[in-house]
């Protein structure tokens, strides 16, 4: 057992693929540099556990649950976790904390663990909490970078992709995931809902070939439609839409929403010289741009 020790895994953005990817579809996510960290110190007969962001004090205790059964561990230890984000920017704040606590439990108890089993742990763990999901914000936050992600982790496939020049606008409202999966389902007809799936996997995998060609212009008109795509399936908000709406008329590519919708971020794709005047517009219509950059490191070890 070690005294202590300190790990950091990313946040995510969904690029490509949102909903479509809970129903044995592909998505693009890529990993962002706000990170969430936690340290584990030796406490003799205790669990202990200090997160200051509520929300994900119950991915601790489920991901310390699970590696506790696999490994068959005992107390002695405390957690404390801290994030450079809001977990209401829905940045990916609960799966960063569960990855990082997984490689902290790992390290602390010296089980050496390779990234696909901290992967399978994770998606456990959140499947246990939210009963539903696809596990691509898990991937995001054990390998990092930019990773063409399938339902479950059946492929992570990363991309390689160097460079991705993003804007990042948090529409004022915190969305809950499973809420949003789960009301999509009851709600849109099978067929509506299969069709449209259908034409988010096209997306997808053409905006694979394009981002790899780093071809900005085509990549985010594949955006563009995603988003179409996505306000059909009634996951969008005025606030949203604006936003996107507001991003391409101030010279943005492309621009779409980022996740379950329903509000959290919405992302744009620039050109380097009009940043500035995307982000202001974005801020006109009421969003708050968030300065994340992509393509970041996946779980590390810090100390
Ligand atoms: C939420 O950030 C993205 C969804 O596709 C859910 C998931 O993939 O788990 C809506």
């Amino acid at each position: 057992m070690k005294e202590q020790v300190e790990v950091s895994a990313p946040g995510k953005l969904m690029l490509l693929g949102d909903h479509a990817v809970v129903y044995n579809r592909p998505c693009i996510v890529t990993a962002v540099s706000a990170r969430v960290w936690v340290m584990i110190e030796k406490k003799p007969g205790h669990v202990a556990i200090e997160a200051p962001q509520v929300k994900n004090v119950r991915f601790v205790e489920e991901a310390i649950s699970v590696f506790k059964r696999k490994y068959r561990v005992g107390d002695g230890f405390i957690i404390k976790t801290k994030s450079d984000f809001s977990c209401r920017y829905g940045l990916g704040s609960s799966s960063a904390v569960a990855i990082a606590t997984l490689l902290s439990l790992s390290r602390f108890f010296k089980q050496a663990m390779s990234l696909r089993e901290i992967f399978n742990l994770g998606y456990q763990t959140t499947l246990n909490i939210q009963g539903i999901g696809s596990g691509f914000d898990i991937a995001a936050a054990v390998y990092g970078k930019t990773i063409y992600f399938l339902t479950g982790g059946k492929v992570i496939e990363p991309l390689g992709v160097s460079h991705l020049p993003l804007v990042v606008g948090y529409s004022g409202v915190k969305a809950d995931t499973a809420t949003m999966v789960k009301n999509l389902r009851l709600n849109t007809p099978h067929g509506k809902l299969t069709a449209i799936f259908d034409s988010i996997q096209e997306i997808v995998e053409r905006a694979k070939t394009e981002l790899l060609k780093g071809n900005w212009e085509k990549t985010g008109e594949l955006m563009n439609e995603n988003h179409r795509l996505l306000s059909e399936l009634g996951v969008s908000t005025n606030r949203l839409d604006k936003m996107c709406q507001a991003a391409r008329e101030a010279g943005a590519y492309g621009a779409k929403l980022s996740g379950a919708g329903g509000g959290d971020c919405m992302i744009a794709l620039v050109p380097e010289v009009g940043r500035e005047k995307i982000e202001r517009a974005i801020e006109r219509v009421g969003g708050v741009v968030i300065k994340v950059s992509p393509n970041a490191e996946g779980v590390r070890i810090e100390s």
